[in-house]
């Protein structure tokens, strides 16, 4: 029987490569974005590339307001799975409120708790209702991706690198709780990924992977959904582990001045 993951923020990005990623190994793949017309393109996309697949979507908003998570969202989209008698073997908890454009105490305290909510308190409440289903199944494995701006700062993204260092801490802690149940928690922690924002940016695409990273060059979305992979179907005696992807950026002190 096929196994089944559930890939959150899938329609663009990195979410497609991870979703692709399964769907090229056979798995059947339940993915999320918060738009339905963008849910529904995508999910043609996908099985247009993936004729034979068993791909979905769903369109889920994560916050009803800065403050409050939309718990009632998760609880009817497990509950939807539920009664199509699907259950999520792997959750890969991707997508993330990047954080962008939040100075240092200059911004409304609302803009800092719309990320942590969202990279952190939805992430829990995810977590806790495919732990429940996993537990009762006889394990299963979650992912998050993280980022290596929980280890390093950078500038005016400091509920961002927040969110991430303490997802860092959730996953470690669910890891120890859920061990016994048999379900793996992992972390992916890419450095800068080639997305959209990315080739909007020349400027870094020149400079970074040179001078930043001793392998010389950043991510592909192939390389974080191959390192996401590597969790849920490899890494049987793998759990509360940080797997960096990051050509080596992390490690790096200096720039490199030729
Ligand atoms: N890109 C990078 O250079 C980089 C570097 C390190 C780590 N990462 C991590 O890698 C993952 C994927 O990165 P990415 O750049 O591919 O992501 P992205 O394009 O910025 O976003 C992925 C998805 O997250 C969803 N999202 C954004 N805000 C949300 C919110 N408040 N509630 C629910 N969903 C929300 C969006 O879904 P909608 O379709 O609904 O808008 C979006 O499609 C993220 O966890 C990111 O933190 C990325």
């Amino acid at each position: 029987m096929k196994k089944t993951v559930l890939i959150t923020g899938a329609c663009i990005n990195t979410g497609v490569a991870i979703v692709e990623k399964f769907l090229s190994e056979g798995w059947q793949v339940v993915f999320t974005g918060r738009n339905c017309e963008k849910v529904l393109e995508a999910e043609k996309k996908y099985r247009e590339k993936f004729p034979s697949s068993d791909v979905t979507g769903y369109a889920i908003e994560s916050l009803i307001d800065e403050r409050t998570v939309n718990e009632a969202a998760v609880d009817e989209l497990f509950s939807e799975l539920d009664r199509r008698g699907i259950f999520i073997e792997t959750l890969v908890l991707n997508a993330a409120d990047q954080g962008l454009g939040i100075k240092a105490f200059e911004n409304p305290l609302t803009d800092f708790m719309k990320v942590i909510n969202t990279n952190m308190t939805w992430n829990y409440c995810l977590s806790e209702h495919a732990a429940f289903r996993m537990k009762e199944n006889g394990g299963g494995n979650i992912v998050f991706v993280n980022s290596n701006t929980a280890y390093r700062a950078i500038p005016d993204r400091i509920a961002y690198s927040a969110s991430k260092s303490g997802q860092l801490g959730m996953m470690r802690a669910m890891a120890l709780d859920l061990g016994k149940y048999n379900i793996r928690v992992n972390a992916v922690l890419p450095g800068m990924i080639k997305t959209d924002r990315w080739e909007k940016n020349p400027e870094f695409y020149k400079n970074v992977p040179s001078r930043f990273t001793p392998i010389g060059d950043v991510a592909a979305g192939e390389d974080v959904a191959d390192a996401v992979w590597y969790f849920a179907s490899h890494a049987k005696n793998t759990t509360g582990a940080e797997l960096v992807v990051d050509g080596g950026n992390t490690i790096q002190l200096y720039p490199i001045i030729r």
